[in-house]
């Protein structure tokens, strides 16, 4: 429950860095009726956004963009003058990707707040830190800032392809500052959200939003290495996982088996972790242990094709899905790209499709087809990377049909292994019964 002690504040919010998540956060708050001013040092991101046009491939944004730029509940600004004036709260969501020895790049963080030390904040009730930072950045921040402000850390826990959803339903709010006043402020705006907010130190917050990556990263490796040894074991990983989410103290969430997990957050920032634990040398070993098994899996997922398709040199493999997971268009950090590399390093032929993924630099052996079945043309193995539900609606008979060889490697256990094996063709999952035979009833008793 939030301390009734401060009232609503109607005076804009300003965002600095409209990336994807600064982005979200935008829409998100625009939709519980703020007015966003949103700020960017990319001019020509701030063009495009005014125009209502993001960068984004995610279900909503673009139409609650132009919605609420039409409304004029949203502007944007490379002024950054402009952008500060008269705001009630400034909300930072710069990018802090990972350096070489894997701790997190804070300087386009510390220019921000250098130059907002150099602003008129007497408007501004809080500075609110949304970036990913290492414990103890935020005090530091505070510090620097001194009487000029204060300073609440609020982590996100928005996943790309349904950041804007999150954002309006989250599992629970966490606010971070050593001052009531300025956490009432930010926390009240998500009271109609009605989720449980926590109001804590800066220091906790930071750290809730470093473990909680951590320990989804530790939950998916978790279930990738059960699937392994289903592998080995002749047993169904999708049964022996669901058999074991059941239980409500594991919850079946963040269980399936797959390639890894990628995209640019969670392993970024269970590196920054594990370098923050060496910096204080407190031993923090599932962080090593899971990274190393995540930097396994995708070679496993090559090795599970060479073993199908006997040579993988001279071999010409379709893959479907480059994205990081289904829902975005976003590439980075994906292991579908590394696997791809892998297999045209080993001489293979890749030709590759994605629902998304328009345009992307791919090695010389690896081509983008226009169509899910056109990738399938002539090659000798099928590779699933990406779980787009739109590739379990290919029936498995025009998989047969358009493929030269037998093989279907699926990385994210989408497709149905029996409708596969009743087409002709061998079905390899992550963890799944090699010949499509159900191993236990269909139905629960
Ligand atoms: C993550 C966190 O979930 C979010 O809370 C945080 O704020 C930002 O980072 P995101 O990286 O967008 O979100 O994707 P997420 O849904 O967490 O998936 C990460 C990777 O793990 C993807 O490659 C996904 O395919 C993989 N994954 C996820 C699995 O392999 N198995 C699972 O059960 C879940």
């Amino acid at each position: 429950m939030i301390p009734r002690n401060a009232e609503a504040s109607n005076k804009p919010v300003c965002i600095i860095g409209t990336g994807y998540v600064g982005l979200a956060s935008a829409i998100g708050l625009a939709e519980l009726g703020c007015t966003i001013v949103g700020y960017d040092v990319n001019a020509e991101r701030v063009e495009a956004l005014g125009a209502g046009v993001s960068s984004y491939r995610e279900g909503p944004l673009d139409a609650l963009l132009r919605k609420h730029v039409r409304r004029r509940r949203m502007r944007f600004t490379s002024d950054h003058a402009d952008a500060v004036r008269g705001a009630g709260l400034i909300l930072i969501s710069v990018g802090t990707p990972a350096l070489e020895d894997g701790s997190a790049d804070v300087r386009d963080l510390w220019r921000c707040v250098h130059a907002l030390a150099e602003r008129d904040l007497s408007a501004c009730d809080a500075i609110v830190i949304r970036s990913t930072v290492p414990p103890g950045t935020s005090d530091e921040i505070a510090a620097v800032l001194g009487r000029r402000a204060r300073v609440v850390y609020a982590p996100e826990f928005l996943r790309e392809g349904s950041a804007v959803a999150d954002f309006l339903a989250p599992d629970r709010t966490v606010v971070g500052a050593d001052d009531i006043e300025a956490s009432i402020v930010y926390a009240r705006l998500f009271e109609p959200l009605g989720a449980p907010v926590m109001l804590t130190t800066r220091r906790n917050a930071e750290l809730i939003k470093a473990a909680s990556n951590a320990f989804l990263a530790i939950k998916i490796t978790f279930a990738n290495e059960v699937a392994n040894l289903c592998d080995a074991l002749g047993a169904d990983s999708d049964e022996v996982l669901r058999g074991v989410g059941y239980d409500k103290r594991i919850g079946g969430d963040f269980l399936v088996p797959g390639i890894g997990f990628g995209g640019p957050y969670v392993e970024k920032d269970l590196r920054s972790l594990r370098r923050v634990a060496d910096g204080r040398n407190v031993p923090f070993y599932l962080a090593q242990a899971t990274l190393n098994a995540n930097d396994h899996q995708p070679r496993r997922i090559v090795e599970l094709v060479s073993q199908e398709v006997g040579q993988v040199r001279g071999s010409t493999i379709a893959v479907w899905g480059l994205a990081f997971k289904a829902g975005t268009d976003d590439v980075r950090d994906s292991l579908a790209v590394r696997i791809v590399r892998d297999l045209v390093a080993r001489g293979a032929s890749v030709v590759a499709f994605d629902p998304a993924v328009r345009a992307i630099p791919l090695p010389e052996g690896a081509t983008l087809a226009t169509s899910a079945v056109a990738a399938l043309q002539g090659a000798d193995a099928l590779l699933v990377l990406t779980e787009w539900p739109e590739f379990t609606r290919i029936s498995p008979s025009t998989i047969a049909h358009s493929l030269s060889g037998l093989t279907v490697v699926d990385g994210r256990n989408v497709l149905d292994p029996q409708r596969i094996a009743a087409a002709g063709l061998r079905y390899r999952g992550v963890g799944r019964a090699v010949d499509g035979e159900p191993q236990s009833l269909p139905v629960a008793i």
